[in-house]
């Protein structure tokens, strides 16, 4: 009986270590930079040599990152995404950069981010090609693995153009045991249940889960907030498939902040930091570090919304509460250590008009505790007030904006309250206040 038992608890070990990605990363979500969204596939560095995907570019906003302040408050890896390869692999059959734009080769560059204390991130594809028509990893997956390692790659991020979707269940836990067969920690960052998604085929998140770190679900972010709207709105539509396989070591991916580019107002960064960070993504921003508008970086290194996303708990939120037609107004909640607390976001939807005046309870929320909150506004860390879960909270909320609160039960030292607010442009108090 006992050696029954004994063989039993030995096989489900070794079911877990076959069947998990075991990995050791991300154990709250990846925070970091990818050219994708800022840089494309700009292979012009003769037209735009400081925008070009280049060894110049990467060590430039390497520098940046660390130079402007980003590192300091924990973006870390520093990702190449597409069009950073040569159209042919070598004659060995490995992966080389273009070397004209890499003329010292990746592992030099990598050692370049590394001695900046940063990590160093790469991209492929599991297909026959990449998106951008640069060889794909179909047939070539082991010594990829092998050769990303050998160049000192911390993040891959795999990505699903010229594939056979039906390839999808076999190939990407093929190459995070490749990864993994390196012996070198490798954050596995999939594009697996976007390519699903986009070929009608519903995802196995368990399965998603067990192989990657994070994963993407949806279309590639624009620069606008018409795309950053539609891919919250995903979130809400699909969350119930995907939302409770999210959690230390493994997380949706809604893609990039664009946050410090062209196309978002001041009101809709703030918007995209808050339900980024409540929604427990990964925080890879896609901007030109070296040039950031103060109120964009304030918003990015926003040190309260940050701490909201990279809460240890590892949950990711919910929407708990629709106030007006066609989600107009989301409320959305994270639970947060200390047990009981909770960061909060209200996010307006409206396009027009001024403030909306929004009124709501914890109870709204099954936000409960006997003693009552203590309450905060999350972006300047100012205390708003001490609450029982029946007082009502109002608070008036920009169009395309978001008022983010944390609520902690009252028992608990709130940090927050040691910052002072400054902040003047929306209003809190309780029922019967002006
Ligand atoms: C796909 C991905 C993007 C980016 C490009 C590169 O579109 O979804 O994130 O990696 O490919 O070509």
């Amino acid at each position: 009986m006992h050696f029954l038992l004994l063989n039993l608890t030995v096989l489900c070990w070794l079911v877990k270590i076959c069947n998990s990605l075991d990995n050791g990363l991300a154990l709250t979500p990846p925070m970091g930079w990818l050219t994708w969204q800022r840089f494309r596939c700009n292979i012009d560095c003769k037209i735009d040599p400081e925008n070009c995907i280049s060894e110049h570019l990467i060590k430039r906003q390497s520098d940046c990152l660390v130079s402007e302040g980003y590192h300091d408050v924990g973006y870390e890896y520093v990702t190449i995404d597409d069009c950073w390869s040569d159209t042919e692999r070598d004659k060995n059959g490995r992966l080389q950069p273009n070397y004209d734009r890499f003329p010292n080769g990746i592992k030099n560059l990598s050692d370049y981010v590394h001695s900046k204390g940063l990590k160093f991130g790469i991209y492929a594809d599991f297909g026959s090609k990449t998106c951008a028509g640069y060889p794909g990893s179909e047939y070539h997956m082991k010594l990829d693995a092998q050769t990303f390692a050998d160049w000192g790659v911390d993040l891959l991020k795999f990505d699903g153009c010229n594939s056979d979707i039906k390839d999808a269940p076999k190939g990407y836990p093929a190459m995070a045991k490749y990864l993994n067969m390196t012996g070198r920690p490798i954050l596995y960052s999939c594009e697996w249940p976007f390519y699903n998604w986009k070929n009608g085929v519903k995802s196995n998140f368990t399965a998603i889960r067990n192989t990657c770190n994070m994963w993407r679900n949806h279309w590639d972010i624009q620069d606008s907030w018409q795309s950053v709207k539609g891919v919250i709105q995903y979130f809400v539509k699909s969350d119930k498939q995907f939302r409770s396989f999210a959690g230390p070591g493994g997380w949706n991916d809604p893609d990039m902040l664009v946050i410090g580019n062209y196309g978002l107002s001041y009101d809709e960064e703030r918007a995209q930091m808050a339900m980024w960070a409540i929604l427990a993504s990964p925080l890879i921003m896609s901007l030109d570090a070296c040039n950031v508008r103060p109120l964009s970086k304030s918003i990015l290194q926003n040190k309260n919304v940050i701490a909201v996303n990279q809460d240890k708990l590892g949950i990711q939120g919910s929407l708990k509460l629709v106030q007006e037609s066609v989600y107009k107004l989301q409320i959305w909640t994270k639970p947060l250590l200390p047990k009981g607390s909770y960061a909060i976001v209200v996010l307006n939807l409206h396009q027009g008009g001024g403030q909306l005046h929004v009124n709501f309870t914890l109870n709204d929320l099954d936000i409960y505790d006997s003693k009552g909150f203590n309450v905060s506004e999350t972006f300047e860390g100012r205390h708003i007030g001490f609450y029982k879960s029946n007082d009502v909270i109002k608070c008036r909320v920009n169009p395309s904006g978001v008022f983010m609160m944390t609520a902690r039960p009252a028992i608990t030292n709130d940090s927050n309250l040691r910052f002072i607010s400054k902040y003047k442009h929306t209003y809190v108090g309780k029922k019967g206040e002006k």
